[in-house]
C-alpha cells in the first residue's frame, strides 16, 4: 500500500580542488603512506584552502543536486537542512546563508549537529518535513571544512578527515515511487561524549572564562574506542531500518555506510552478513568527509553507473555525540550533473 513518504529527486557532490595525498602528509608527520592505506584505506583527501568555509561548499554541492532534480527545482523548494560539524560560524547557522546565496527566496533553513551521522539526521529531519506537508522540497546537505580544525600534531586525525560537501534533493512523493525513503532509524548515546570532541569553542570553555588550551580548538577522537561502537552501531541501526522498511537483508542491493575507515566497513559487512562487493566505498578518494561522506559516495557510485531505478540502498551512518543513524531507500531515476 503506498503512503506519503520522502522521494530523492536530485543529487550533487562537490569537493574542493587541492588533492592532499598519503606522501604529501608523510612529508609534514611521522606517518607513512602504507600506514594509512593499510589501517584506513585511505589514498588522498581534499583539503579547502585558506578562506573557504564549509558553506562555500554547501553553495557548490546545493547548486549540482539542485540542477540535477531539474528545472524549476529551486523554485518550489521549501527547506534547507544543511548537516555540518564545521558551520561557518557559532551564530548565525550556515543553512540559512547557504539558501540565500543559491537565491532560494526566504525558506525554512537550519543546521544540523549530528557529526558523521549529520546526513542521515538530516535526510530524516527532511522527510518528517514533507510527510508532515511542511514543504514540497527539501534541500538536504551534508558539508565538511575540517582542515582547520586538524592538529598538525596529531597524525591520528590529521590522516583521516577530508574536505567536501553533498547534497541531496527530495520532494514529497509516495512509497511505492523509484527513490522513496521506506524507513529510518536515528539513536544516540551522550554519556560517550567524549570519544570525539572538539571542547574549545562551546559554552561550557566560554563559561569559565579562560582561555581555552590550544589543543582544544583541534578534534580529538580515541579511534580505537569509536572503531568498536561504530562496527556495533551501524549493524544494530541498520536492521532497525531494514526491519521497518520490510526488507530482508539479502534484498538489500547497495550498502553505503558512513566512510570512516575501509576496516569498519569491512567489519559492518561480516556483521550484516552482506557481501562486500554490495559496500559502496569512497573513502579511498576523500578520507573522512563527516557528514558529506554519504551524499559524496552516493554521487561517486551513481556516477560510475553502479545504481539502476528501485534498487535497494541501505544508508547507516555513526559520528561524534555518539549518534548513529540508517535509512532504507529505493533508487530513483535521476540524472547527475
Ligand atoms: N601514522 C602512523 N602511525 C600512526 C598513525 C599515523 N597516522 N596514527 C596512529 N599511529 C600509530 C599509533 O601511535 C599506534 O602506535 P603504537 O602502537 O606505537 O602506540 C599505532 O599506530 C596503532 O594506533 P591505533 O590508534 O591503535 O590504530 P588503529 O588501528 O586503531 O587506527 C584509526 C587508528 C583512527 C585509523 C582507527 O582507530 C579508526 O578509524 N577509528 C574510527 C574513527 C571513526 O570512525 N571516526 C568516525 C567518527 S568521527
Amino acid at each position: 500500500m503506498s503512503a506519503p513518504a520522502a522521494v530523492l529527486a536530485g543529487l550533487g557532490g562537490y569537493v574542493p580542488p587541492r588533492t592532499v595525498t598519503n606522501e604529501e602528509l608523510s612529508r609534514r608527520m611521522d606517518t607513512s603512506d602504507a600506514w594509512i592505506v593499510q589501517r584506513t584505506g585511505i589514498r588522498k583527501r581534499h583539503w579547502a584552502d585558506p578562506g573557504v568555509a564549509t558553506s562555500d561548499l554547501a553553495v557548490e554541492a546545493g547548486h549540482r543536486a539542485l540542477k540535477s532534480a531539474g528545472a524549476g527545482a529551486p523554485d518550489d523548494i521549501g527547506m534547507v537542512v544543511v548537516a555540518t560539524a564545521t558551520p561557518d560560524q557559532q551564530i548565525p547557522a550556515t543553512a540559512p546563508d547557504v539558501a540565500a546565496r543559491l537565491g532560494l527566496g526566504p525558506v525554512a533553513a537550519l543546521d544540523v549537529a549530528a557529526g558523521c551521522s549529520g546526513f542521515v539526521y538530516a535526510l530524516a529531519t527532511a522527510s518528517a518535513a514533507l510527510v508532515a506537508g511542511y514543504a514540497e522540497r527539501v534541500l538536504v546537505i551534508g558539508a565538511e571544512t575540517f582542515r582547520p580544525f586538524l592538529n598538525p600534531a596529531d597524525r591520528s586525525t590529521a590522516v583521516i578527515f577530508g574536505d567536501g560537501a553533498g547534497a541531496a534533493v527530495l520532494r514529497r512523493g509516495t512509497s511505492d515511487e523509484a527513490g522513496a525513503v521506506q524507513s529510518v532509524d536515528l539513536g544516540s548515546d551522550g554519556a560517550f561524549k567524549d570519544l570525539v570532541a572538539l571542547p574549545g569553542n562551546g559554552s561550557r570553555h566560554r563559561s569559565t572564562d579562560r582561555a581555552p588550551h590550544p589543543d582544544d580548538q583541534y578534534i580529538r577522537m580515541d579511534g580505537k574506542e569509536v572503531f568498536v561502537h561504530a562496527v556495533r552501531r551501524m549493524a544494530q541501526s541498520s536492521a532497525v531500518a531494514l526491519a521497518r522498511a520490510g526488507w530482508r537483508v539479502d534484498q538489500v542491493d547497495h550498502v553505503v555506510g558512513h566512510q570512516a575507515n575501509l576496516r569498519i566497513l569491512d567489519a559492518l559487512a561480516r556483521q550484516l552478513g552482506v557481501d562486500r562487493s554490495r559496500v559502496v566505498t569512497h573513502i579511498e578518494q576523500v578520507g573522512n568527509t563527516s557528514a558529506a561522506s554519504i551524499p559524496l559516495a552516493l554521487a561517486d557510485a551513481a556516477d560510475q553507473g553502479r545504481f539502476q531505478p528501485r534498487d535497494r540502498l541501505l544508508l547507516t551512518s555513526f559520528g561524534a555525540g555518539l549518534t548513529w543513524g540508517s535509512a532504507a531507500l529505493t533508487w530513483p531515476e535521476i540524472t547527475l550533473t
